[in-house]
């Protein structure tokens, strides 16, 4: 006979698993490991990298309407700008760019995933004169101060630790003049306390040292910002890799390429160039 003695550790097994199972759903797949750090946030992108096309399924005619074509009117009548896309992911805003027919310029994307990058570098195939995939932490930019025409961050800043500290770091390699265009997650019923209010992120803006902060309704998640760093400065224009790139190690250094690498002027530092043509400076970075 079924008594209530045999049923509850039934049930209370049942509850627990189904409670843990939703915990565990929510962690990694909700909310993306945001609440576990950035080596699980990464380790995810890694394991998933070959799905995220697939599940983003991004339009080329809305990538075009949405980012290329506004990014070329913002910074009208430049056509060759140096563009920085930090957390570039799969390459979807450099995709953008390059396949907008009056774009002259170059973009450097980074990213901390090796498996997103490679699939960006897959991508770009045939782009690669106009293009170069660093693996590199949004945090740590192995850029001097004022370099880039352009910097741009869609859909990443939420997945950050320190995603205020990230933006500061956008700011600091942007040029004076220069534009910023990242996202703004607005729904986080998932992922609370990882966005910025309207209001919040206005602020924020201004603390970095930005002016014209514009905050729009962008997709279903997210709002599009769009702010110009305080000041004025020569166009940077689509310069070489070998003028701007810094060693992590010694910063105030530069790094010349050889080979399959890229070395530092002063220290033994070296990051690899993969056989995908990523450049592999994060691995430096760690042993600095
Ligand atoms: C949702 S994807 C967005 C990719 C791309 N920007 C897009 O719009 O398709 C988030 C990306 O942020 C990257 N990411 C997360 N934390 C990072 C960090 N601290 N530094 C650099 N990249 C990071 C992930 O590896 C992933 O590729």
């Amino acid at each position: 006979m079924v008594t209530l003695n045999t049923i509850l550790p039934i049930v209370l097994l049942a509850v627990l698993t189904f409670g843990l199972a939703l915990l565990g759903w929510w962690l990694f797949i909700a909310s993306e490991g945001v609440y576990l750090g950035r080596r699980m946030v990464v380790w995810l992108y890694d394991l998933f990298a070959s799905r995220y096309d697939g599940v983003k399924d991004f339009n080329p005619i809305y990538e075009h309407a949405l980012l290329a074509q506004p990014i070329l009117e913002h910074i009208a009548p430049h056509r060759a700008p140096l563009v920085l896309d930090v957390a570039t992911g799969t390459a979807r805003l450099p995709l953008a760019l390059l396949k907008h027919k009056h774009f002259q310029g170059r973009v450097i994307g980074v990213d901390l995933s090796r498996q997103m990058l490679r699939r960006a570098a897959a991508k770009l195939r045939g782009f690669e004169a106009q293009t170069t995939l660093l693996w590199c932490p949004a945090e740590h930019l192995p850029f001097a101060d004022h370099t880039f025409d352009v910097v741009c961050s869609l859909e990443a800043l939420e997945f950050m630790p320190d995603p205020q500290a990230a933006l500061h770091e956008m700011v600091r390699v942007l040029r004076p003049g220069g534009l910023l265009f990242v996202s703004n997650r607005i729904n986080t019923k998932l992922m609370p306390g990882k966005t910025w209010t309207r209001d919040e992120l206005a602020q924020l803006l201004v603390d970095c040292g930005l002016a014209d902060a514009d905050l729009e309704p962008w997709q279903e998640d997210y709002d599009r910002v769009w702010a110009i760093k305080d000041g004025d400065s020569e166009v940077t224009g689509a310069r070489p890799l070998g003028e701007i790139l810094r060693c992590p190690c010694c910063p105030a250094s530069g790094m010349i390429e050889h080979d399959d690498r890229w070395v530092c002027e002063l220290c033994p530092g070296e990051a690899r160039i993969g056989t995908d043509g990523v450049i592999e400076w994060f691995p430096l970075q760690a042993r600095c």
